[in-house]
């Protein structure tokens, strides 16, 4: 089965943040994806594909842009229903909204539908891989894999890990947690395209018992990866001094536990002390990029450039419902204003990367999906930078490709996203 489907390409070539950010990419204006077998054959231009592939079938998506699918590396589906909750910051915010509504999905039924109304929300913003966390029940980890398999989208999630300082219904034990994660790896890592992330929320929530059991798992499958929350907000920070005060830091206490490395990805990372620093580029151990969220519950600057400039792999985030949009365009535009505001404005080809590229490295699927080149899976979105009337104005000024996407970087949402393609599937 050979798909043929034409539009205008970006292909991105390398990572726009080691060298000139024009230099990182190929624009088509006229080009075109063939897909097979659910793999992305080829790359190029139209009419040397439809005369070397006459048999493919033909979907043509006009002056749409074709890129590959946003990759949204850290993300809470179970806060689908509060996004948006106001004026708490972190621990507030976590007990007064998250906490109770993670409650509710220790019912399979409610966790199903809202694992399907999120993968609506994804593919509605042209996100075809997102790596979740789930509730500390393995029931909300079960329906969130499930609904994902039955759509045949490389996705990755894992059951929280929380063992402490959160209510008694969303608390597992070292020995639980450890346990219902290791069935959960055994029942879906590497089944069709999904993989079990070990996820022990944050410092605050696991005692130590609780992050020794995480890290035994991830030296046991050192091929599944692991999720936590890293250096949000100062009063979080303080609280992790408090209740480890022999680690000389918070990554630290991660690091003990051999939770840092290349398979390790570290949400918000925002108020590093320079041996954090240190140790995240000495370990390549990657950090989420969470714009709107560290906006929304007032976290602070991600220094991007600092952490990128070190060597240290970053992807970007959503982090629903602390991140304020389910749309990796708004992200980028969040991630464009914060950059802007630590006075280095990042290049959209920057921003594209961190969204698809960089998102997929820090996952450790860089191989696999990311960027629109042959042997990559054919997760595809095709995006109209034209589809408000403010992006058809803006786009009469447009002086160049990068103009006319950063407008919609700017300007756009999921009105932007035509199409989906997921594995070659079409889902939208
Ligand atoms: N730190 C621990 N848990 C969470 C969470 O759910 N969201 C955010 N933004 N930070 C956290
Ligand atoms: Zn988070």
């Amino acid at each position: 089965m050979k798909t043929l489907i034409l539009g205008r390409t970006l292909t991105m070539d390398a990572d726009p943040f080691h060298a000139a950010p024009e230099t990182c990419a190929t624009w088509r204006e006229a080009g075109g994806v063939l897909v097979e077998d659910g793999i992305i054959a080829a790359v190029g231009e139209a009419d040397a594909l439809r005369a070397a592939h006459p048999d493919a079938a033909v979907e043509d998506m006009g002056d749409a842009l074709l890129s590959a699918g946003f990759v949204d590396c850290h993300v809470h589906y179970p806060q689908t229903a509060i996004i948006g909750a106001w004026g708490k910051r972190l621990i507030d915010w976590l007990n007064g909204y998250t906490f109770p509504e993670e409650l509710r999905f220790k019912d399979p039924v409610y966790a199903r539908a809202q694992a399907e109304t999120f993968l609506d929300l994804l593919a509605l913003n042209g996100t075809t891989t997102a790596c979740a966390y789930c509730t500390v029940h393995p029931e909300s980890a079960e329906a969130f894999f499930a609904a994902a398999q039955a759509r045949g989208l490389r996705m990755v999630a894992g059951k929280v890990m929380m063992d402490r300082n959160a209510p008694e219904g969303l608390c597992d034990t070292p020995e639980r947690g450890a346990a219902e994660t290791r069935a959960l790896i055994e029942a879906w890592h590497g089944v069709d395209r999904l993989q079990v992330a070990i996820t022990p929320r944050f410092a605050p929530t696991s005692s130590d018992a609780q992050l020794a059991a995480a890290g035994a798992l991830a030296a046991e499958f050192p091929d599944c990866p692991v999720q936590t929350h890293l250096s949000e907000q100062p009063d979080e920070i303080a609280w992790v001094r408090e209740l480890y005060p022999d680690d000389p830091d918070y990554l630290g206490v991660y690091e003990r536990h051999g939770l840092t490395g290349p398979r390790a990805v570290m949400g918000h990372a925002i108020h590093l002390t320079p041996r954090e620093h240190a140790h995240l580029a000495a370990t390549k151990t990657p950090v989420a990029h969470c714009p709107t969220s560290n906006t929304f519950i007032g976290s602070g600057l991600c220094d991007v450039a600092g952490l990128k400039a070190a060597g240290i792999p970053v992807g970007l985030a959503t982090d629903t419902g602390g991140g304020s949009s389910f749309s990796m365009l708004v992200t980028m535009r969040a991630a464009y204003e914060i950059s802007q505001l630590r006075g280095a404005p990042m290049h959209p080809a920057q921003l594209m990367w961190l969204a698809t590229a960089g998102s997929a490295g820090a996952l450790g699927l860089g191989d696999r999906i990311g960027r629109l080149a042959p042997g990559m899976e054919a997760d595809v979105i095709a995006l109209d930078l034209r589809a408000t009337p403010a992006l058809k104005a803006r786009a009469e000024r447009s002086e160049n490709p990068w103009h006319g996407l950063f407008g919609a970087m700017i300007l756009g949402d999921e009105r932007c996203v035509s199409a989906v393609w997921s594995g070659g599937r079409r889902l939208r």
